[in-house]
C-alpha cells in the first residue's frame, strides 16, 4: 500500500513462464513498425478509494477481464503517457525525461478527477518494465521500445462521478518509425469541419478521449491523401493548434521559431518542451505565440517561412512538406526536411541515444 507521498513502493515479480521464443522475438525485432508488438511483461498497480495505490506487480503481458459496467467503458475516463527506452550507444539502457511524462500524468489524472501516483512509483514502474524486457529492444535502425503507461477507471459504477477504483498499467512495444513510411517529410490536411479542443476542455490532458474525437478528421486526412490532420482553434476556426499527436514548429528565414502557445488547448509535449531549449541554445529565438492558417499560406508562398516540423513522442521530429485545406494546397520549402529540421532532430537523437553530451540531465540511465 502506499501513499502519495511514498516513493518506497515494492512490485512483486511474477517472471513470465512461457516468453516469447526468443527466435520468434528476435525476427519480429527486425521490422517492429509502430505499435503491433508487444513484450512479455507489463507492471499493474491498483487504486481504491480508502487504501490507495497497492498491489503494485509486473508479471506477464495477458488481457485483463473486466465487468461490463466497468465506468471506463462508458464515460471514458481514462488518460496515458508515451514515452521510450533507449539503446545507448554503449549498449546500456535509459529513459528520456521520464519525470516529466510523470508530471503531465498527474496533471491529466487531476483534469480527469483521477488520483495522482508519486513520481517515483511511476518512474520506477516504466524502469522495471524496461528491465524485465530488455531483450525487447529493435534491432532496427532508430528503433527504441515504447512505453504506454496508463490509468483507467475500473470500478463496475453506472453513475456519473469520479470512480472509487482505478488500475494503472505499463505495457511496452518495440517501436520503429511512426509513420509508415519513413516519412521524410509528411503531408497535412488542415481540418476545418473538426476541432479537437476547446478553452476549458481536456485539450491538454492526455487522455484517450482526446484521440477518440481525432479519429474522423484524420481518417478525411488520410482518405484525401494526406498523412495527418492539423486542427485549428475552437472558437475562430483560425489559428493553428496541433496535429492530435504532435506539435508544431514554424521556422522563418530569419532563424526565428514560431510555435502555437500552451493555453489549455494544446498538449504540452516533452518533445516540444525539449525542442525549443535546443533551438534557444542554437542562438535561435523561440516564440510561442498564435500563428494563423493564413499567414501560414502565405509566408510559405513569399518564401519568409522555410520549414515546418512537427514533433513527438513517437513521431520524434518529421518534416512537414505539403499542406492542403479547402483553400487549396501550398508546399513549404523545397518539400522536403530543411536544415533546421534536420540539425534539430541529430542533436535531440543524439541526447537520446549517448552521442551528444546530455548537458541538461535529460537522460536517465538504467
Ligand atoms: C506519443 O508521441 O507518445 C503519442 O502519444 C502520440 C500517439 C502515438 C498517440
Amino acid at each position: 500500500m502506499a501513499s502519495a507521498a511514498d516513493s518506497n513502493f515494492t512490485f512483486a515479480s511474477l517472471p513470465h513462464p512461457a516468453p516469447v521464443p526468443s527466435d520468434t522475438r528476435d525476427q519480429a525485432l527486425a521490422n517492429p513498425g509502430f505499435g503491433t508488438l508487444f513484450s512479455d511483461h507489463m507492471v499493474m498497480i491498483e487504486w481504491d478509494a480508502g487504501i490507495g495505490w497497492h498491489d503494485g506487480r509486473i508479471g506477464p503481458r495477458e488481457p485483463i477481464a473486466l465487468d461490463p459496467a466497468t465506468a471506463v467503458l462508458h464515460y471514458a475516463q481514462e488518460i496515458f503517457e508515451g514515452l521510450k527506452a533507449y539503446r545507448l550507444s554503449d549498449g546500456s539502457m535509459a529513459l528520456f525525461r521520464p519525470e516529466e511524462n510523470a508530471r503531465r500524468f498527474n496533471r491529466s489524472a487531476e483534469r480527469l478527477a483521477m488520483p495522482e501516483m508519486p513520481e517515483d512509483m511511476f518512474i520506477n514502474a516504466c524502469l522495471e518494465l524496461v528491465k524485465a524486457d530488455k531483450d525487447w529492444f529493435p534491432s532496427v535502425e532508430g528503433g527504441s521500445l515504447y512505453l504506454r503507461p496508463f490509468m483507467f477507471a475500473s470500478e463496475p459504477f453506472l453513475g456519473v462521478r469520479p470512480a472509487k477504483q482505478y488500475k494503472f498499467l505499463v505495457i511496452a512495444s518495440p517501436a520503429g518509425n511512426y509513420f509508415k513510411s519513413g516519412a521524410p517529410a509528411v503531408s497535412i490536411w488542415v481540418s476545418s469541419d473538426y476541432t479537437r479542443a476547446a478553452p476549458g476542455g481536456t485539450g491538454a490532458a492526455k487522455c484517450g478521449g482526446n484521440y477518440a474525437a481525432s479519429l474522423v478528421p484524420q481518417a478525411e486526412a488520410i482518405e484525401r491523401g494526406h498523412d495527418q490532420v492539423v486542427f485549428l482553434d475552437a472558437a475562430e476556426h483560425k489559428w493553428i493548434e496541433e496535429l492530435g499527436g504532435m506539435n508544431l514548429f514554424f521556422v522563418m528565414d530569419d532563424g526565428t521559431i514560431i510555435t502555437p502557445p500552451l493555453g489549455g488547448t494544446i498538449l504540452p509535449g516533452i518533445t516540444r518542451n525539449s525542442i525549443i531549449t535546443l533551438a534557444q541554445e542554437e542562438g535561435l529565438t523561440v516564440r510561442e505565440e498564435r500563428y494563423s492558417l493564413d499567414q501560414w499560406r502565405d509566408d510559405a508562398n513569399s518564401g519568409k517561412l522555410v520549414e515546418t516540423f512537427a514533433c513527438g513522442t513517437a513521431a520524434v521530429v518529421t518534416a512537414v512538406g505539403r499542406v492542403a485545406s479547402h483553400d487549396g494546397e501550398f508546399t513549404i520549402g523545397s518539400g522536403g526536411p530543411g536544415q533546421l529540421t534536420t540539425k534539430l532532430r541529430e542533436k535531440l537523437v543524439g541526447i537520446q541515444r549517448g552521442t551528444v553530451e546530455d548537458t541538461h540531465g535529460w537522460v536517465k540511465h538504467i
